[in-house]
This record gives C-alpha cells, structure tokens and sequence, in this order.
C-alpha cells in the first residue's frame, strides 16, 4: 500500500493552508504519512507517492506558488496519483453546487492526469494583507465560507483512493 502524501499548497492569507492541515490530518487518521506544505518550500516530490495540491483563488487563477509548483513539478507529478482543490468563493456557493476548476487549473488538470479537482468556500477576513483584501472585507463581503465537513469528506475519499494504488516502489 502506498504510504506517504504531500498535500501542497499556495497561499496568501493562510486559509488554504488550514484547509491542506485539515485534509492531511484526515490522511493521517486513515493510516498514510502525509504532510501540509507550502508550495513554493517544496523542491522535490520523489519521495511522495501520491500529491494534493490546493490553491487560492486570486483574480481567477490559483496562487502563484500553487501554479509555479504544477509547472515546476509537472513531470513528476504526473506521474503519481493527484488531486487538486481550490479555495476561494466568499459565499455559500461552493456548499451548494460544483463549481469547476478556473481555466488555468482545468488545463493543469488535463495535462497532468489529475483525479479529481474540488473547490471549496474561501476565508477573508479582518487583517488580510492588500488593499482589495481589505475593502472586501470592509465592505461586509468577507467571512469564512469553508465547509470542513465536506473538506473532511473528501479527504477521506481521497485517502480511500490512495490506499487503493498499488505500490510504486
Ligand atoms: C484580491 C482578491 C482576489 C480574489 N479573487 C478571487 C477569485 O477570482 N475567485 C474566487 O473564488 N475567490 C477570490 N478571492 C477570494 C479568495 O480566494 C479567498 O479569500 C481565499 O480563501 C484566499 O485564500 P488564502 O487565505 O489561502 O490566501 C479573492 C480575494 C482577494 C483578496
């Protein structure tokens, strides 16, 4: 059974980073090694046998240390199994329906062969680094819209399927 998962993640204000702390700590409880990273600290995923990598939505498109890692790592992750989630509507929307990967994540996912792609509810809140940041949440916009229960749940689906591999090495 293959054993040890490398949830990596970009992140501003670091709420996509609780969420790769949630799904690694649901990994762990199902038996597998993982560990939350941020992406951009991560210079090698050999010694992973199988990635989750989580980006904050900015402007449409995922982090930037979440993009460069794909782009950087892309061999090598291509060939493990994979799984992507977004975080990044401040509202209700992500718990009512699926929202699809933004096209930059969409063409990642075609060209590495992920499994499955998820986004789930954002988080802004006082003291959020930029001045946009904080008029969104000035204005009353912010909030923290994620869902842990349905983050625990697909974690869990995801760990289902990890152990399901056969061994790599
Ligand atoms: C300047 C700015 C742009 C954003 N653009 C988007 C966006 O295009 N799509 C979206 O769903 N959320 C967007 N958001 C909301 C963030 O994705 C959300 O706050 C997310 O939880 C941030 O993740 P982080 O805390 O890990 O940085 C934006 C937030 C800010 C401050």
């Amino acid at each position: 059974m293959p054993g040890s998962v490398l949830v990596a993640y970009g992140t501003t204000n670091g709420s996509t980073a609780q969420i790769a702390e949630a799904v690694t700590e649901v990994l762990r409880k199902a038996g597998l090694t993982a560990e939350a990273r941020p992406a951009g600290t991560v210079a090698s995923v050999e010694s992973y046998d199988a990635v989750v990598v989580g980006g904050g939505l900015y402007a449409g498109r995922w982090h930037k240390d979440a993009r460069r890692f794909v782009r950087r790592q892309g061999r090598e992750l291509a060939r493990r199994p994979l799984w992507f989630f977004s975080s990044g509507p401040l509202d209700a929307t992500a718990s009512e329906r699926d929202i699809p990967p933004v096209p930059g994540v969409k063409k990642a996912m075609a060209r590495l062969g992920v499994r499955e792609h998820v986004t789930f509810g954002g988080c802004l809140e006082e003291g959020a680094k930029g001045w946009v940041a904080r008029m969104i949440v000035r204005n009353g916009k912010g909030g923290d819209f994620r869902d842990f229960t349905a983050i625990e749940e697909w974690a869990a689906r995801v760990a289902a399927d990890v152990q399901e591999e056969p061994e790599r090495r």
